[in-house]
């Protein structure tokens, strides 16, 4: 455990822009977001299916491959820009200071490897001059934290071998490893059926405490945004649309979006396997983005200057902020406030 200090701004997310070259033109996945994230805070980052949260993130962690393209932003951790590093700083960064874990196990665990040897490498990637029985002793630990009863076991076997529960123990073992001061977690548990879903989130939730580690949260769910995240954005159509604490969202949503995705949201106890409520109308095609807010083909109150001009941002309370025409007009550059920062 680290001293209580204040906590300092651990991520600063300015702009960023991420674009796809697509033989349908030039898809805008992720158009000028903003945010911030302190030590030990959680940021959910919520939004329907195609808003830029994954490649969002995947930016974040310098994961990004071709045809993607970052036009614009920065990405500051602990006030260095991580947008410039080079591919090799960039892999050095991953797992050691921003740990990340994906969705589906199976397409970041190496089918040919032990668990052990896999977890292994990954700490003498990071770090040389730990012995293989060091490596080995912190890896047993590990396991025993993710609350993986037989971890020598574990240790012996290939990821088939694991049930999906399991596999996903080990992920957030692995990437909890080097001890990272951020964790990005992309709907770590949407695979997941109910029960396991609600101890995974546990098991998160405790270890996030235990090491007061930062997470970006990903996640259609809002039950797990209430059980987990300390503030929220809210994506649409690569923009965020709203960010506000999880109180500002769940009781003072401001925007029509994040209202709508409030009224559809799965909670933590509806099953997977339940079909999930989309809000009507397709989402605006990311090829052919419209002049002004994304959201006013599907928006209930779209007024003339909805199609004209995008909405700025405007602050509502101290760290809530939405945009829509239909807020007053105070907006962040007038109040000189970033409601990110
Ligand atoms: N490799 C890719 N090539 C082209 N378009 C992509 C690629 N990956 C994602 N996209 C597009 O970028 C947009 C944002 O996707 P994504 O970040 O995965 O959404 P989310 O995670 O919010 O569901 C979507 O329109 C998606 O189709
Ligand atoms: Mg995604």
């Amino acid at each position: 455990m680290e001293p209580n200090t204040p906590s300092e701004i651990l991520l600063d997310v300015k702009g960023l822009k991420v674009s796809f070259n697509t033989p349908a033109g030039c898809l805008r996945a992720v158009n000028g977001i903003s945010y911030t994230i302190r030590e030990g805070e959680v940021m959910g980052l919520v939004g329907e299916s195609g808003s830029g949260k994954t490649v969002g993130a995947y930016a974040v962690m310098g994961l990004l491959k071709a045809p993607a393209k970052i036009n614009g932003g920065s990405v500051l951790f602990k006030g260095r820009e991580i947008l410039s590093l080079s591919k090799k700083e960039a892999a050095m960064f991953r797992g050691k200071e921003i740990g990340m874990i994906f969705q589906n196990p199976m397409s970041s665990l190496d089918p040919v490897f032990t668990i052990g040897s896999q977890m292994i490498e990954t700490i003498r990637v990071h770090d040389k001059s730990v012995s293989k029985a060091e490596a080995r002793a912190a890896c047993i630990d590990m396991l025993h934290k993710v609350s993986i009863r037989d971890p020598g076991q574990v240790m012996r076997q290939y990821p088939y071998e694991l049930s999906g529960g399991m596999r996903q123990r080990v992920m957030i073992a692995i990437a909890l490893l080097c001890r990272p001061k951020l964790l990005i977690a992309d709907e770590p548990t949407t695979a997941l059926d109910v029960t396991i879903q609600a101890t995974i989130l546990q098991i998160l939730k405790r270890l996030q405490k235990q090491h007061r580690m930062a997470m970006l949260y990903i996640t259609h769910n809002f039950g797990i945004v209430a059980e987990i995240c300390d503030r929220v954005s809210v994506m649409c159509g690569g923009y965020i649309l709203e960010q506000g604490s999880v109180e500002d969202i769940f009781h003072n949503a401001a925007h029509p979006y994040t209202q709508l995705l409030l009224r559809l949201a799965p909670r933590m106890d509806t099953p997977p396997s339940a079909p999930l409520h989309y809000i009507e109308g397709p989402p605006a095609d990311p090829t052919r983005l419209p002049a002004g807010c994304v959201f006013q083909a599907r928006c209930p109150f779209c007024m003339a200057i909805c199609r004209d001009r995008r909405p700025p941002e405007t602050i509502l309370a101290p760290g809530h902020a939405a945009s829509c025409w239909r807020l007053g007009s105070q907006t962040a550059d007038e109040t000189g406030e970033r409601v990110g920062a």
